[in-house]
């Protein structure tokens, strides 16, 4: 059988930079507060005129060029996001237009910052039973605006990116070895976008505590964070017959530079494993695991052979680890 290879990477995050000394404009909070309980420093914002298919189409068009595979030769593209374009048509099909991927069908996964793990589980699923030969995953988000950027509860933490992989059948070794996810909604309240949808319509004019923000009680998500991405990425590893050591590189959901010491330590990490850049782009949620994939690559950290565990959580509650060979 096939492996599912990922032989392309590619990000693009917008040019305009928002800084902590920036929100201390915006909302009651200060710069050394962000940076001591989250470790951001800067995120970056996207242009009024950007919106979610254009930072994907650049990430996508930046791992094909990678990959060099022409975007008619994409069998199914991917986009893991909730800040799509519009509620519907998927965001997908958006970029599949932007991008030329006239041969691919195209869809969204909702599963927030966990969605490029489960849209990877997808393309797996897809490769290894002959369904697709190459796919497109991508992770985008422009969650500036869905932000009450009054709220110090919620606009320290988030910005806008996009990073996306192109995964390709291919005999051999490497390629993902497993996928892990896991949801449980009976967290819904701790951290969701209350309006528009059928709950509470647009039509209805809403009651001001309803209003479209995304709402989050952090305390509460924090620790239920940590306790899910340590187990989910020992159940990769012990799946596997592995143990942390065993690991090249451990790339955690950008959440909180808090949560990814945690739970790296939980699990028994080194410093050198785990790739951390949650200072330079905040939490950009189903984005944030293709750009630092993207970065280590380009950096070449990643070797042919390597072992990575990519691991995520967020809102629903989903989480997910996904344990491959580069
Ligand atoms: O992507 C996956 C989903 N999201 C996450 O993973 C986020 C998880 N949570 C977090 O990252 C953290 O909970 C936050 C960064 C959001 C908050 O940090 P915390 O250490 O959990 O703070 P807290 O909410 O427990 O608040 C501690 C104190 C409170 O004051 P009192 O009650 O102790 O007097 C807050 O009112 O800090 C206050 N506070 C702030 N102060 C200055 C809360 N937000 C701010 C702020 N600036 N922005």
């Amino acid at each position: 059988m096939k492996q599912a290879r990922i032989i392309g990477t590619g990000s693009y995050v917008p040019e305009k930079i928002r800084t902590n000394h920036d929100i201390e404009q915006m909302t009651d909070t200060t710069a050394e507060w962000i940076v001591a309980r989250t470790g951001i420093h800067q995120r970056r914002i996207a242009a009024d005129s950007q919106v979610t298919s254009d930072l994907a189409a650049n990430a996508a068009l930046a791992a094909l060029e990678m990959a060099g595979v022409a975007a008619q030769d994409i069998d199914q593209i991917i986009v893991a996001t909730i800040t799509g374009d519009y509620p519907w048509p998927a965001t997908a099909c958006i970029v599949q237009n932007k991008i030329g991927a006239t041969n691919a069908y195209a869809y969204d996964v909702s599963a927030a910052c966990s969605g490029f793990v489960y849209g990877l589980a997808n393309a797996y699923n897809a490769i290894r039973s002959g369904a697709a030969s190459k796919v497109l995953v991508i992770g985008a988000e422009v969650l500036s605006r869905i932000i009450d950027w009054g709220d110090r509860n919620t606009c320290i933490l988030f910005g806008d990116g996009a990073g996306a992989v192109v995964l390709e059948a291919q005999e051999g070794d490497c390629g993902i070895l497993s996928n892990h996810l896991h949801s449980d909604g009976s967290y819904l309240e701790l951290l969701y976008q209350p309006g528009y949808g059928s709950c509470n319509p647009l039509s209805a004019k809403a009651d001001p505590g309803s209003l479209p923000y995304l709402k989050m009680q952090g305390n509460e998500v924090f620790k239920v964070a940590v306790r899910s991405l340590s187990a989910v990425a020992q159940e990769a590893l012990d799946a596997a017959g592995l143990s942390t050591s065993d690991v090249d590189l451990f790339v955690p959901h950008q959440a909180n530079r808090r949560i990814l010491e945690a739970t790296a330590k939980r699990l028994g990490f080194t410093e050198e494993q785990v790739y951390i850049n949650v200072d330079r782009f905040g939490n950009t949620s189903a984005a944030s695991i293709p750009i630092a994939l993207d970065e280590a690559n380009r950096k070449g950290v990643l070797k042919d052979g390597d072992l990575v565990l990519l691991d995520a959580f967020g809102g629903g509650f989903t989480w997910g680890a996904t344990l491959l060979r580069w």
